[in-house]
């Protein structure tokens, strides 16, 4: 099957992230979002990016212009009609994914494939929203999407092998690498790392040690790039609740119980560094 066209649902932190990767990799892509200004911010994401690759001269101007080009905004579902290979990357709400998988199912081709950048939420139970379960298949990108180069791509109860097959073809086109993963609450890396950053958040509550410290320990203790609560402030501490909630609700097991201190802070709104403030403050 021959991809010329991605679409991407979702034009936020992840979402635009995707369609650059996309775009880089020379494909057409289409990113739709709810609302003209959340298409727009995702686009101005992407310019950001790339003005700052023209100025490290990673990219030529031109190159950049081409890219660019290559990734249409728009706020219309049907325009994913065009669409080969759907990535989604809405709001962790099952419910809210299982309509949209319904309505893509109806506007999409034929032989298009549905991919979830779900953080790990149940690639089978959005497939059965539609009429094509086995050309529903997990692609999970890490943030910042650009910089990462890890996608776990998922295996559903009835993704078809070849779809399975051409999912990790097509991450390897875009830059990454992927890893095989059958499905399970939060996949793989999710469920080793969520857990340790809601760890972390237990032992600054407990005031076992300052926030600092705890991140200073673990990057020269650990050899982490970033502490898990610096991390944290970047995921979203909304997205790691919503991802903790899972997997405890799924497994029933309370060692994976989220932290109350993180529902404190996203019950007050303090969601990191999009927000401002979330385990640490942002000027
Ligand atoms: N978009 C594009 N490029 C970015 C970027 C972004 N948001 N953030 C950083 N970069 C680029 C910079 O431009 C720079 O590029 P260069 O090497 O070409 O100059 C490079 O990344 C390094 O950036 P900095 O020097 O500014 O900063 P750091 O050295 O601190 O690196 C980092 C930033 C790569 C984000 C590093 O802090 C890191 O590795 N953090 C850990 C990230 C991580 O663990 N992500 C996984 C999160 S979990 C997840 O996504 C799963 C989800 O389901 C919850």
């Amino acid at each position: 099957m021959e991809i010329k066209t991605i679409g991407v649902i979702g034009a936020g932190t992840m979402g635009s992230g995707i369609a650059q990767v996309a775009a880089e990799a020379g494909f057409k892509v289409i990113m739709r979002d709810l609302e003209e200004q959340f298409v727009q911010r995702g686009l101005a994401a992407v310019e950001r990016n790339m003005d700052r690759a023209v100025e490290k001269g990673k990219k030529s101007q031109t190159e950049a212009a081409a890219l660019l080009e290559r990734i249409s905004g728009t706020t219309r579902l049907e325009d994913l009609g065009e669409a080969d290979f759907v990535i989604e990357a809405i709001i962790e709400n099952m419910a809210i994914k299982k309509e949209l998988y319904a309505k893509l199912d109806a506007i999409c081709k034929e032989g298009a494939v549905l991919a979830s950048n779900t953080s790990g939420l149940s690639i089978t139970e959005m497939a059965s929203a539609t009429g094509r379960p086995q050309r529903v298949v997990g692609m999970h990108f890490f943030n910042p999407v650009p910089v990462m180069k890890l996608v776990e791509v998922i295996r559903g109860f009835d993704t078809a092998d070849e779809i399975f097959e051409l999912t990790m073809a097509l991450s390897r086109e875009m830059g990454k690498e992927p890893i095989a993963v059958n499905e399970a609450p939060l996949f793989a890396v999710n469920r080793i790392l969520v857990p340790m950053i809601n760890e972390a958040a237990f032992v600054l509550m407990e005031g076992v040690a300052s926030a600092e410290d705890i991140d200073r320990g673990m990057m020269l203790g650990a050899n982490h790039p970033i502490g898990p609560l610096a991390l944290a402030d970047l995921v979203g501490l909304d997205v790691l609740l919503a991802v903790m909630e899972t997997l405890h609700g799924e497994t029933g097991d309370s060692k994976y119980r989220p932290c109350p201190l993180m529902r404190k802070l996203v019950r007050a709104g303090h969601y990191g560094r999009k927000t401002g403030r979330g385990f640490y403050t942002y000027g």
